[in-house]
């Protein structure tokens, strides 16, 4: 993958996430949830977990050794569009990082995962970045409903 991300104003680039990424991407999960408490315990139980599952796919923005953000995205077969789609599910990019162009370069990696993969669409749901995935191209397609397990709730 390796994609530069020099031309939009970081030095860095974007790869595939390995088994040493996990302290780097557990502090940026960390960042990003809002709806359920991070757990140390489980993401140390879910990452090798999401390295190994066919169709998931992690994304890593990295500068060197520091790692500015990562994207969570998923390959699954669909009737409605004839054979897969890609949502992304998670994203986020460091606090100080942003506005550089790293969230593009990993929505681009994506886009570019998702067609080698032979997905249809990429699509994600979005309560918060609306304005960044317009930037990007994509446009609003339907509301996002959800209702939280109240099992899930409620692990420790
Ligand atoms: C959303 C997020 C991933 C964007 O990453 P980023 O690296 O700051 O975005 P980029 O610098 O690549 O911006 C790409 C484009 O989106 C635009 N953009 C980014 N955030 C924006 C915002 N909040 N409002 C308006 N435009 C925005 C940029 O202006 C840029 O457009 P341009 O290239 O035409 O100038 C980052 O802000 C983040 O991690 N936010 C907190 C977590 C979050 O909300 N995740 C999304 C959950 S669905």
């Amino acid at each position: 993958m390796g994609t530069a991300g020099s031309l939009t104003g970081w030095h860095g680039e974007v790869r595939h996430a390995g088994a040493g990424d996990a302290d780097g991407v557990a502090e940026l999960a960390a960042e990003l949830a809002q709806s359920f408490t991070f757990s140390p315990e489980r993401f140390r139980m879910n990452y090798p977990a999401l390295l190994a599952a066919d169709g998931a796919c992690l994304l890593l923005a990295v500068n060197g050794h520091e790692h500015l953000g990562y994207l969570l995205g998923f390959r699954h077969l669909t009737f409605y569009a004839n054979g897969p789609v890609a949502w992304a599910e998670e994203i986020v990019v460091r606090g100080h990082s942003r506005g550089q162009g790293i969230g593009r370069a990993l929505i681009n990696a994506f886009e570019q995962w998702a067609a080698t993969q032979g997905c249809a669409l990429v699509a994600l749901a979005t309560r918060r970045a609306a304005p960044f995935y317009r930037a990007l191209g994509y446009e609003e397609s339907a509301t996002y409903f959800r209702k939280v397990t109240s099992e899930v709730q409620h692990l420790p």
